[in-house]
């Protein structure tokens, strides 16, 4: 649903009664630059000439430090992984506020430095830990469409740390800001997999459930137009809707209530017998059936939590095979037939969370429980599939343009949409451009992670 109230607004009236302004974000679009040049990278981390060469060869102009060009600068990526003493941060403030300064409209801002959980030194623990805060208080002091975002890498993890950079830095991200992503050097993407960049999802089958509308529909779509063969998932009730989406993006329409105790077989079966297998599956399907918690009745309590929690965890019995419950001990598996599921090794699992799942959400007891045990799933299964080059991610969606957020009540749907650091709603294209991106061969160093696709909303910020 359009924000009719931002385009309605002009800016002169804007100023004079005092709300916000959103900019118009700068979206992903096949073909076009990453981002806009200059970009400074400066640092003097372990990554930073890995950067700077990949985003030359991506066709920007790179600056360095104390580069006085004028002009504007299209991004800013820092590279403090080296830092090991607090002092050091004082380079965040000397090399990046300038450059900050003259950050052209829909910039960006991306710190790189080491995951704080890989090392023991209280110092740089410090050090690495201030970064978070440094930059998640920079993605709410930026405006003009203007993102900051940290990547954190555990140990040397060059190409996921390449591949994380330029998420941020291109248009997929337009609604991600205020964000952390860590970095996995032992799953770094097998080399020459990421042929076409147009296209990266070319011959890669991917299933996305509640795919009729909303968020689900554009999921769908962006993964048609990446490259990948989509089986499209939803009720029989929503089945004429789910065919126009089918047909729209030459895809397979596949009528299966998500509960059904047989769903992930079907799912399995569709993608492989059809299609000759199943590489991306992203749980989207989800429901809300709001009440004050004393007066939720065990209907609205059952039904969110089996549609939005239970039911991920049933399809992905068939989906991933036995790693979901005993695969701590891989000597086990040599004696298991049935182990593997029916997703190769190298898939994607993909969950589709909510920030209600993280700050929680008045009404939403049941919905919050629910999403907060996908990112509990997300956590504890990509650790179980790591082996098998398996990810397991979650995107936790804010105030999204949907038809579901369009029925709020206007006051309360323009505090929820503006609340955020970039002062709109999100539309379904964002939360699917980052699920699209996951989805990527090359996000493979990415696993277990949550990312927020909120425009840093307030709500637990
Ligand atoms: N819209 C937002 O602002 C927002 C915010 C945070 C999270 N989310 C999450 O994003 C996802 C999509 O939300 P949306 O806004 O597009 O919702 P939506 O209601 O527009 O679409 C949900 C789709 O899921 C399908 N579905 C519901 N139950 C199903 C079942 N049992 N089996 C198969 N399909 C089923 C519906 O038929 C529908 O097509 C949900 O998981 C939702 O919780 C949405």
């Amino acid at each position: 649903m359009p924000d009719l109230f931002a385009s309605l607004v002009t800016s002169r009236v804007a100023k004079r009664v005092g709300v916000p302004q959103p900019t118009t974000l700068r979206r992903y679009e096949p073909g076009g630059p990453l981002c806009d040049s200059p970009v400074l990278v400066a640092g003097g981390g372990r990554f930073e000439d890995g950067l700077r060469r990949s985003l030359r060869d991506l066709g920007l102009a790179v600056t360095g430090d104390g580069d006085e060009t004028a002009g504007r600068i299209g991004a800013v990526v820092i590279d403090l992984s080296a830092a090991t003493d607090p002092g050091e941060l004082d380079q965040l403030r000397t090399t990046a506020a300038p450059a900050v300064k003259r950050l052209a409209r829909n910039g960006r801002v991306v710190v790189v430095g080491t995951d704080p959980a890989t090392l023991t030194d209280v110092a740089q623990v410090t050090t690495q830990r201030a970064l978070e805060g440094a930059v998640r208080s920079l993605g709410k002091e930026l405006r003009a469409g203007a993102t900051a975002n940290l990547v954190l890498a555990r140990g040397n993890a060059d190409a996921g740390v390449r591949a994380t950079v330029e998420f941020f830095l291109s248009g997929r991200s337009a609604y991600v800001d205020g964000q952390v992503v860590v970095v996995d050097e032992s799953a770094a993407p097998p080399p020459g997999q990421d042929a076409d960049p147009a296209r990266p999802l070319h011959g890669k089958v991917a299933v996305v459930t509640g795919a009729a509308r909303g968020i689900g529909a554009q999921i769908a779509r962006v993964m048609a137009r990446d490259g990948a063969t989509v089986v499209a998932v939803d009720v029989p009730a929503a089945g004429d809707a789910l065919a126009r989406l089918a047909n729209e993006i030459r895809g397979q329409a596949l009528q299966v209530d998500v509960t059904a105790a047989d769903a992930g077989q079907r799912i399995v079966e569709a993608a492989t017998s059809r299609h000759g297998s199943l590489d991306v599956v992203v749980h989207n399907a989800g429901i809300t059936r709001d009440k004050l918690f004393v007066n939720m009745d065990e209907s609205r309590w059952g039904t969110v939590l089996d549609v939005n929690l239970r039911s991920v965890l049933r399809m992905n019995e068939a989906i991933l095979g036995n790693d979901m419950h005993d695969m701590h001990d891989r000597r086990d598996r040599r004696d298991r037939q049935d182990v593997n599921g029916g997703m190769g090794d190298g898939g994607r699992v993909v969950c589709v969370a909510s920030i209600a799942g993280i700050a929680g959400n008045r009404g939403q007891t049941n919905y919050g429980a629910s999403k907060a045990g996908i990112i509990g799933l997300v956590t504890a299964l990509s650790a179980q599939v790591r082996a098998r080059g398996i990810t397991v991610n979650a995107v936790a969606p804010g105030f999204i343009e949907t038809e579901m957020t369009a029925k709020i009540p206007f006051a309360t749907r323009e505090i929820g949409r503006r609340m955020n650091s970039l002062q709109q709603g999100g539309l379904p294209l964002d939360v699917a451009e980052t699920i699209a991106w996951l989805s990527q061969p090359g996000s493979s160093a990415v696993t277990g992670q949550v990312i927020r696709v909120c425009g840093q909303s307030l709500l637990g910020a």
